[in-house]
């Protein structure tokens, strides 16, 4: 071989490697950190959402595919321009959806993360990150009182609770067919597999229902009370009908806090009914488990560990950043039949030792995964749980807060008390105040009156910036929705906003 030919083989041809210099690496880190920084210390007082329209980001930055790479200075600016057109879901006065800001240590950890951007397959992909997981994920079932000394608890982390709430619904589907529907496809199993949930349900399930096969029709909605839970009794009568008609109900979901209002379904009389009609019983916490954290809420989860299954979502209310959802489940063997895969050479696990042997592949439907547990651990770690839970309190109470204030208000109706941390209300003018509830059969022209009026409000609130709402409809009125998951919310926000909407009323 020549001089030549060894040059060739085993130089990189000139600008093909993506390393950079130290100095460049320094460059980038210290003018990243300042950024993080930068926004961390301004979010408070930035627009909760932008003065920006449709197509208004790119027009700034451009669109253009980069051939040759460009100076940094121009990438962060651009990056500013991004923050700058963004909504803050880290403002205090943010409190649509079910949104909550990040730490600063879940942030820094997700860049640890992409930094070592292991693939947690199994052990062997990331050994350090399996055993980070599986710890995280015993932590989590440990804090909403789904494990203890008496009862183990397996799982993973989800991109959220959506994707947790569709491996659990497969789960308890393969779990309580009568054949072997992954193998031989749904069409050779039992019609009308049934699941049963309450008319608050999150859409989640209805569409997991969908993915898997068994069509939206299959999930029997069952009314709630006055408080919005489930109706215990209707399950029941709506099961026996069920079973009577040939229908084959297979899984019960509460909800452990719903994104409408908060409520808790009464999950030990729902465990019970499950339990009577052998039904796999799987809890949506995705919003509200974590709130078991707040000693004043915990007895609202009795029952949470009968369970089957349960989703939460740490990006939620433990403040991670997105992507943490989880799903916990009691019977590893069950989750492992609906999703172990035998016959792919390319997944084969040599390890004897059972540790070492472990495959996340083996209990969910993703093959390539982040290490979304190094966000969960470092910010338990960081902060201690005695500080998180004494933050979920406080959303807690100020939703309590919040509703007391709306209460006392001559302008404003509370339309569901806060059983969390959501507080649903309306802007009442003073003047249809006093005609509503008066029977004189005008409340329906009020109502649709008021429902004009606040969608205005919420319009007119979410793009002033000053603070952000959303909505939801209750008993068929329009109503103003608040969630709190955010520990920078003060009462001064909350007092604050409950003026940015008497002033966007006197703008309609
Ligand atoms: C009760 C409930 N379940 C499921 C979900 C879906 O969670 P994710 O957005 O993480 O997919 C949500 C989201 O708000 C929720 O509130």
């Amino acid at each position: 071989m020549s001089d030549k030919d060894q040059t060739l083989g085993t130089a990189r041809p000139a600008g093909s490697s993506l390393d950079i210099s130290e100095a460049e690496m320094r460059e980038l880190s210290s003018q990243v950190t300042q950024l993080v920084t930068d926004y961390f210390s301004e979010v408070s007082t930035l627009p909760v959402f932008p003065e920006t329209s449709g197509g208004k980001t790119i027009g700034k930055i451009g669109a253009s595919l980069p051939i040759e790479g460009e100076p940094l200075e121009r990438l962060l600016n651009d990056c500013r321009v991004i923050i700058e057109n963004s909504r803050h879901n880290g403002h205090p006065r943010f409190f649509g959806y079910v949104a909550s800001p990040a730490t600063p240590p879940g942030a820094f950890a997700d860049l640890i993360a992409s930094t070592l951007n292991t693939n947690l397959t199994s052990w062997r992909s990331g050994p350090a990150a399996t055993e980070i997981e599986r710890t995280v994920v015993g932590w989590l079932a440990s804090l909403i009182g789904y494990s203890d000394e008496t009862r183990g608890a397996h799982g993973l982390l989800t991109s959220g609770g959506s994707m947790a709430n569709l491996t659990a619904l497969l789960i308890a589907h393969r779990a309580k067919s009568d054949t072997d529907v992954g193998t031989t496809g749904l069409w050779n199993s039992r019609a009308s597999m049934t699941v049963y949930c309450s008319d608050q349900i999150h859409m989640s399930i209805p569409k997991a229902a969908d993915i898997l096969g068994l069509g939206r029709a299959q999930v029997r909605l069952v009314d709630s009370d006055d408080r919005f839970r489930m109706n215990v009794a209707s399950l029941h009568r709506t099961l026996a009908n069920d079973l009577k008609n040939g229908m084959k109900p297979f899984c019960v979901v509460a909800s452990g806090g719903t994104v409408n209002t908060g409520a808790v379904d009464p999950l030990d009389d729902i465990a019970e009914v499950a339990n009577e009609f052998g039904l796999w019983l799987h809890i949506d916490g995705a919003y509200g488990a974590l709130a078991a954290l707040d000693e004043t809420k915990r007895q609202l989860f009795r029952g949470i560990e009968r369970a089957d299954s349960v989703s939460l979502d740490p990006h939620k209310w433990l403040y991670v950043p997105i992507d943490s959802g989880c799903l916990l489940f009691r019977d590893e063997a069950r989750a492992r039949s609906a999703f172990s895969f035998e016959g792919a050479d390319y997944i084969k696990v040599h390890e004897q030792n059972a540790d070492e042997a472990f495959a996340f592949w083996n209990y969910g439907p993703e093959l390539s995964r982040r290490f979304r547990a190094l966000k969960i651990w470092l910010t338990l770690r960081y902060y201690g749980v005695r500080r998180i839970a004494q933050s979920i309190s406080e959303d807690n109470a100020l939703a309590a807060y919040l509703g007391e204030q709306v209460e006392a208000a001559t302008d404003f109706e509370l339309l569901t008390s806060p059983e969390l941390s959501i507080c649903c209300f309306r802007y009442v003018p003073p003047a249809l105040q006093t005609r509503l509830g008066t029977g004189d059969g005008v409340d329906a022209t009020i109502d649709a009156e008021l429902d004009q009026l606040n969608t205005n409000i919420m319009n007119v609130v979410q793009r002033g910036g000053r603070a952000y709402l959303s909505s939801a409809t209750i008993r068929g009125k329009f109503a103003l929705r608040a969630c709190i998951t955010n520990f920078r919310t003060t009462r001064a926000d909350i007092d604050q906003t409950l003026q940015i909407i008497r002033e966007a009323a006197q703008a309609d």
